[in-house]
């Protein structure tokens, strides 16, 4: 039995009151954010994370929830009213998430009418959540719509390759869809949909939010031009594995055109993707095999 099942147990009796920071989602985050920085994709206070939080978790940690103030979100997130959400906090360095969680990130609860979120736990040395909040709830909204409520997750970060292409490649969905997926066998089976590609834009606004979700309408991934990009999916596993397999074809791309300028010897074919169809039992965005 893991630990934190057995202090849940002792927690339901009512023995002792559940620290937040020993909850399972709260420390598959944290690891997410440790991670995140050993890649290197999170120098200084560069990216951040939130998470939709299941009912039964809100109740495992709501005991340590104080109300604050409401503040305006940015944007209107009506269909995740009154939901929690577990967001990093703005200028917050991910490489001091998981020594110090309580003064980088926080629960945030959104109120009724999806305009509003107040911190109920969490930067307990003051602090917001991140600039990026507009985007992520925008994206966790639209993806909840999507997936019938099963996704929870929004991750961004500043991947090193996946930055370098934005400077090189054409930003056209089509062209960074299939040049990514060229570079990996796995690629078109873990990201079938493809990648959407917003161009360069002021970040931390609602506009920019908007464009965003746009594309997290399609797809699970939404690379912002010169800056970074933005992944979504249903648990923290399967998030992680997204980027990581994401921002490793970006690598290998960079080191395709670094030794030859872009041009291939060989490569992947449109039929060859066609044949991983069937043994894979999935479906490919066939705008981007044309
Ligand atoms: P925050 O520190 O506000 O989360 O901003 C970091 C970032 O990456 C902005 O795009
Ligand atoms: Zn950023």
């Amino acid at each position: 039995m893991r630990s934190t099942d057995t202090k849940k147990k002792s927690y339901q009796k009512g023995v002792n009151k559940m620290k937040v920071t020993e909850a399972r989602f709260i420390q598959q985050f944290i690891r997410i954010c440790a991670n995140g920085y050993s890649k290197g994709w999170h120098e200084r206070n560069g990216g951040n994370l939130s998470y939709r939080m299941r009912p039964e978790e809100v109740d495992e940690v709501k005991e340590n929830f104080k109300e604050t103030t409401w503040q305006n979100i940015g944007a209107s997130v009506p269909t995740l009213a009154n939901e929690y959400f577990l967001v990093t906090g703005s200028g917050r360095y991910m490489m001091n998430v998981e020594t110090w969680p309580e003064e980088n990130i926080c629960i945030i609860k959104v109120d009724e009418t999806g305009t509003k979120f107040m911190i109920v736990w969490g930067l307990v040395a003051g602090g917001r959540p991140t600039s990026e909040l507009p985007s992520h709830l925008m994206n966790l909204a639209v993806v909840k719509a999507r997936t019938n409520g099963s996704y929870r997750i929004v991750y961004h970060a500043h991947c090193t390759n996946i930055i370098a292409l934005t400077f090189v490649l054409p930003l056209e969905d089509k062209v960074f869809t299939h040049e990514l997926w060229e570079m990996a066998t796995e690629c078109p089976i873990v990201f079938p949909a493809g990648v959407g590609v917003v161009p360069w834009m002021v970040p931390g606004g609602e506009e920019i939010a908007i464009a965003t979700s746009e594309l997290m309408k399609k797809y699970d991934i939404a690379i912002w031009a010169h800056h970074g990009i933005f992944v979504t999916g249903p648990d923290f596993d399967t998030t992680w594995g997204l980027i990581d397999t994401v921002e490793k074809s970006a690598e290998i791309l960079v080191k395709v055109y670094s030794m030859t300028g872009g041009k291939k010897t060989q490569t992947i074919t449109n039929d060859d993707f066609k044949k991983l169809e069937g043994p894979f039992n999935v479906k490919f965005n066939d705008e981007f095999l044309k």
